[in-house]
């Protein structure tokens, strides 16, 4: 990784001088992935991983509400976001305001939201869940009908697989909602045999059309285990690029749909983050209580 070999040794020899370790989400583009990250995964793996974290300092490679689940898990310790416009257009959907309306409308359905939201809005819920587990959490209720909040395509997909009634929102991923069955169709015909795994941010119809839906660890899991000949991944350009690495023999084909607020974070932006030590994530304590609960819950499955 010549061209980037100036920041990487900075970031190592930063991460030793500040007592730091960096979580990198699976979309974070490889120089950073596979070249400075101590503990990568899906939002899951990212936040179960974050309990055991025994540096001083976290820098978080992806996008806002993981540093914050983060910083909630480690209220004692300094969470680093290297650029605080790294979003997302679900955690950006939904409101606490929209929640309390939601309780209003459907009193006594419990609220599980989407770890791909504030910390605001996770403490007016009852539990988490992320892509890799939402199935487990809603059952885990032991009710027939819950709100599923803010993603209606994973909502979707997911009441697909259970007999809960799921009570959904309108929050889309910019990212997933671009990919359409007629990609696939294409995809296959022009790839024969191609094996297609979606995330399930896609649309339903999407999902239907792919050979596999799961979280982004579970994708990954998937390429390892099977090792398909061929493969393409419905979801962000730079897991093709990480889990392409990990498997030379198996052939990736990249339709590609980027998330810009993933890509805010680079090795430059990581390495100012420990030089300057920003930006921290600071969270109101009364809504930090409310939401670590409603992550610990989830942990908890
Ligand atoms: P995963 O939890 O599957 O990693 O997904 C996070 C995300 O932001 C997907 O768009
Ligand atoms: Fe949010 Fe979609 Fe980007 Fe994931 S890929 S961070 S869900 S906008």
């Amino acid at each position: 990784w010549p061209a980037f070999s100036d920041d990487i040794d900075a970031i190592l020899a930063l991460k030793r001088e500040r007592n730091a370790v960096i979580l990198a989400h699976n979309y974070q583009a490889p120089e950073i992935y596979h070249c400075v990250a101590d503990i990568v995964g899906d939002s899951l793996a990212l936040a179960r991983k974050a309990i055991n974290v025994e540096a001083d300092v976290i820098v978080l490679a992806g996008v806002h509400f993981m540093a914050e689940t983060a910083k909630l898990l480690n209220p004692q310790k300094t969470v680093l976001i290297p650029d605080m416009g790294a979003g997302c257009s679900l955690a950006d959907s939904i409101t606490p305001q929209d929640i309390r309306l939601m309780r209003q409308r459907y009193p006594g359905v419990p609220v599980v939201t989407y770890v791909n939201t504030s910390a605001a809005v996770k403490a007016d819920s009852d539990i988490c869940c992320t892509s890799g587990n939402a199935k487990a959490v809603v059952e885990s209720l032991g009710v027939p009908r819950v709100m599923m909040l803010p993603d209606e395509y994973l909502a979707q997909n997911i009441a697909a697989q259970t007999n809960v009634e799921i009570i959904a929102w309108k929050g889309h991923c910019e990212v997933h909602e671009r990919f359409a069955p007629a990609d696939i169709r294409e995809l296959r015909a022009a790839h024969p045999g191609v094996i297609v795994l979606a995330h399930p941010e896609c649309p339903p119809e999407v999902v239907a059309e792919a050979d596999f839906a799961g979280s982004t660890a579970a994708m990954s899991d998937y390429v390892g285990r099977e090792k398909p000949a061929r493969v393409v991944l419905m979801t962000e350009c730079s897991m093709s690029d990480n889990v392409a690495i990990d498997h030379p023999e198996v052939e990736f084909i990249r339709p590609c749909n980027l998330c810009p607020h993933m890509k805010r974070i680079t090795l430059a932006n990581i390495r100012t983050a420990l030089e300057q030590m920003r930006h921290p994530v600071t969270i109101d304590p009364a809504v930090a209580s409310r939401a670590r609960l409603a992550v610990e819950r989830m942990l908890e499955i």
